[in-house]
């Protein structure tokens, strides 16, 4: 029996209803998978700041450090408080966002697969904003070492998927012309380093019109931070919207796993929330743990996880995002029960 400690972040808003459902998951695969999960909750967002006078508590980034990976939901208005910063803190310099339609969900178009690989630490999200007699400044960073990277990251994703092996650049290097300038030269360097794949650029603002107009044709999308972080919130759409939306924060040797989503506090406590985003983000939680760990049992257990969401959607126990009459818990009962099956 494997055991890994998770330290999950459980949020704000509908943070710990979907969370609920994740940790159900996660002990269900205790019976088919010889896996056990040491799950310790670790304050963090509004809550922890109301009840401990801040956002992210030291002992918090010691407990997640101390983990084998982080599973966090939404957190509220501390959001830049505590993933912004946990993501700059940990290097966590990848942000995965997967849009790929499932079998049982209308999606926009047939056959949308495509991953958003956004740039996680710097752009406008550093937080240098000075105010000045009459306005505001904010500072925008864009590094050769950092585009470089996410550049290098999205053509290997590119390798490893089985679609068109593509990688389209995202920028706005016609008016931004330094800064986005230097993003788009950098995936073109990389691209000469990996022939085999197709390599593309496309102006942001022509972006946001084709991830509606034409979502399946798109494969890989290498993007700076704020970039990615609006057009996967449009992404998400195109395959059911953001309760199925997951993601991931990927450094070197750690990474955080969080839904697309916020605290939805419109929603919060009324059991409507779709634990499907997080339900598929401990999926690819499992798959990194099987990748860094070189565990199968996390792959299949990401597969079972997989299946089981496929049938309880078939099924039609579907939140009312997605029409359905489901509460949050028995979305995530649905999907446990089919788990440990
Ligand atoms: P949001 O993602 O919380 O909500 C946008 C819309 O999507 C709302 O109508 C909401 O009801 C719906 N929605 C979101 N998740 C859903 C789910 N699982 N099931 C069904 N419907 C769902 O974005 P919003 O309203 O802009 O932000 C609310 C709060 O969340 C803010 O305080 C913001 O700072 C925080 N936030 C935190 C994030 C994080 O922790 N990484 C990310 C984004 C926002």
């Amino acid at each position: 029996m494997t055991t890994y400690t998770i330290a999950l972040l459980e949020g704000d808003g509908i943070g710990p209803e979907v969370s609920a459902a994740s940790v159900q998951v996660l002990r269900a695969l205790k019976g088919r998978f010889d896996l056990t999960f040491d799950i310790r909750k670790t304050p963090a967002g509004d809550r922890c700041r109301a009840e401990r006078g801040e956002a992210l508590p030291d002992s918090s980034v010691s407990a997640i450090k101390d983990s084998d990976a982080c599973l966090k939901a939404p957190v509220g208005d501390t959001a830049a408080d505590v993933i912004v910063r946990l993501r700059q803190l940990l290097n966590l310099y990848a942000n995965i966002r997967p849009s790929r339609a499932l079998q049982h969900v209308p999606s926009l178009k047939p056959g949308i697969d495509f991953v958003i690989v956004r740039e996680n630490t710097e752009c406008l999200y550093k937080g240098m904003e000075f105010e000045f007699e009459g306005g505001v400044i904010a500072l925008r960073t864009i590094t050769r070492s950092a585009s470089t990277r996410i550049a290098e990251y999205a053509f290997q994703l590119a390798e490893q998927r089985l679609k068109t092996r593509e990688v389209l650049a995202v920028h706005k290097s016609n008016v931004l012309r330094k800064s986005d300038g230097l993003f788009a030269e950098c995936c073109r360097e990389v691209s000469a380093k990996h022939p085999g794949i197709a390599f593309s650029e496309m102006l942001v603002d022509s972006a946001a019109m084709n991830l509606i107009r034409i979502p399946e044709r798109f494969d890989v999308i290498v993007t700076t931070n704020m970039y990615g972080d609006i057009l996967s919130d449009e992404a998400a759409q195109t395959v059911g919207g953001l309760g199925l939306a997951p993601s991931a924060n990927i450094g070197e040797t750690f990474a955080i796993f969080e839904p697309v989503h916020g605290a939805a506090p419109d929603i919060a406590g009324r059991g409507l929330a779709n634990p499907v985003a997080i339900i598929l983000t401990t999926c690819m939680m499992l798959e990194w743990l099987s990748k860094t760990r070189d565990d199968r049992n996390c792959a299949e257990a990401a597969e079972a996880v997989r299946t089981a969401v496929n049938g309880v959607l078939e099924s039609g126990i579907k939140t009312v995002d997605l029409g359905g009459n489901a509460s949050t818990a028995e979305v995530g009962d649905a999907v446990a029960k089919r788990v440990s099956r």
